[in-house]
């Protein structure tokens, strides 16, 4: 019973208006982040509010939360940080849309990116910015694990052509944006070397990678070969030591790195051989054309670990290591209440016929169940707590798969809440759907 209660507070404060979140009001490690209470949203007229199923944690989150490099302070709070909820991506569904929205409706799943918020049970993003419905074939967490990587590095490299014959060569071949670099540059047509670890050596030839160089064995700057485009995805190597590696016209480009900010401004104008640094942005069109790239089988998501909400910080602390290997997924609320539609509801409680023709399902002969009955009084007689009892389903996500526990929800006697569960329906994302009903199990 102390269960049923706890669910039903659960119940109470989404109808307040309230959500879980992980924030932080400091800057510092993993540690000054906790899960709190805050308000939930309210989406502008263009906005989507999204109940989030998965997120993930970047090494950009990481950077916000130390306020590392110490300039960023400049735009996210000099002394303490002014957006509390770090999260760039998600993937979840669409809880509401704002008056203006066109292009999504309550309901859709969807995916993308925005600089702050992912990291709570809804967030509201732009209609018109990073986000785009979610791929049919992939899980939540696959999705949720895409946009930030696979954005960074079609910035990174959309001043440079990756088309048919270019050679391009990948260091960080495995990171989250190494491994979106090696597959987009793949489906551009050019012809790629990957980089990495001897243990991650099959990964990058799966991502679809030409050749690969374990860099524990090889110095690719010493090995005579030449690259149109050497693209260090983890900021760990300089312009001066790839120099040599470039043909006249070839352009070396990083992520990271306050060196190589310097070499690109001096390259602009003098030498033949170019650096640039790489600067991520989010863009609608970047989201659609994964999602195509996903859709025909061409780009996947390479996660390493997946962590519940509640285990942010040890997530955190994985990501700063900088060893992850693609990308770290957050699940998010994998257990709600909702409340059923009141003619579900009502038929459920008293119509077997009805109620079967609502759920497209035949209930048994013995539905309803006489202990749910019995519940009946009591729902009529809950007036002033009426809104919280009544029939509901206890939803529970576990990757692709929606499980629901449609059952009824009683209201306190002597301090006990009744909640008793009529049946469960088992949702797959390619629209399977099977029941199980008491007498089953
Ligand atoms: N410029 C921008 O706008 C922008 C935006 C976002 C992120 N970033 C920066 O981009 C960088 C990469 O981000 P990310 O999320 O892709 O990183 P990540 O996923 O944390 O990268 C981890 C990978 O780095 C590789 N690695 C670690 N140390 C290495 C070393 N010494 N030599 C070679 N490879 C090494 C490892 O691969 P192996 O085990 O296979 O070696 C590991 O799989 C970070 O510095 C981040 O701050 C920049």
């Amino acid at each position: 019973m102390a269960a049923c209660r706890a669910l039903l507070l659960v119940a109470g404060e989404a109808h307040n208006g309230a959500m879980q979140a992980v924030v932080y009001d400091r800057y510092g490690p993993p540690e000054v982040q906790h899960l709190e209470d805050v308000e939930r949203p309210v989406p502008a007229p263009d906005q989507l509010l999204v109940r989030i199923h998965a997120t993930t944690v970047t090494r950009t989150d990481c950077g916000w939360l130390r306020a590392r490099p110490f300039f960023v302070r400049a735009f996210i709070g000099l002394f303490r940080p002014k957006r509390r909820i770090l999260g760039m991506e998600y993937a979840g569904e669409v809880a509401e849309v704002g008056a203006a929205v066109t292009q999504f409706a309550v309901g859709d799943l969807v995916f993308g990116v925005t600089g702050f918020g992912a990291h709570a049970e809804y967030v509201c993003v732009l209609e018109r910015g990073a986000v785009a419905h979610k791929p049919a074939g992939v899980t939540f967490e696959e999705a949720s694990a895409v946009c930030d990587g696979a954005c960074a590095a079609t910035s990174c490299l959309r001043s440079v052509d990756i088309g048919p014959g270019r050679r391009l060569l990948i260091y960080g071949a495995t990171g989250s944006i190494g491994s979106a670099a090696v597959q987009l540059a793949r489906a551009a047509g050019a012809d790629v070397t990957a980089v990495a670890n001897t243990k991650n050596l099959e990964l990058v030839r799966s991502l679809g990678a030409d050749r690969v160089i374990d860099w524990t064995q090889e110095d690719f700057t010493r090995n005579g070969e030449t690259y149109d485009v050497i693209f260090d995805a983890v900021g760990k190597l300089t312009f001066t030591r790839c120099r040599g590696s470039l043909p006249p016209g070839g352009t070396f480009i990083s992520t990271d790195g306050v060196r190589n900010i310097l070499w690109w401004a001096w390259t602009w104008r003098v030498g033949d051989k170019r650096a640039r640094m790489g600067i991520a942005a989010y863009r609608k069109a970047d989201v659609l054309q994964l999602k195509d790239l996903i859709d025909s089988g061409r780009y996947r998501a390479v996660i390493d670990r997946t962590y519940p909400l509640e285990e942010v910080v040890e997530a955190t602390r994985y990501v700063e290591t900088e060893q992850k290997t693609g990308n770290v997924v957050l699940t998010v609320g994998a257990l709600e209440l909702r409340r059923l539609e009141p003619p579900l509801a009502a038929a459920l409680m008293r119509d077997r016929e009805t109620a079967g023709q609502l759920l497209g399902a035949t209930l048994p002969p013995s539905w309803p169940q006489p202990d749910f009955l019995d519940i009946l009084p009591l729902l009529a007689a809950a007036e002033g707590e009426a809104a919280k009892f009544g029939a509901w389903a206890m939803v529970e996500r576990v990757s692709n798969t929606v499980v629901e526990e449609i059952g009824f929800l009683g209201p306190p006697v002597d301090g006990v809440v009744e909640m008793g569960f009529g049946f469960r329906r088992t949702g797959t994302a390619d629209g399977q759907i099977s029941w199980s009903f008491p007498a089953d199990r």
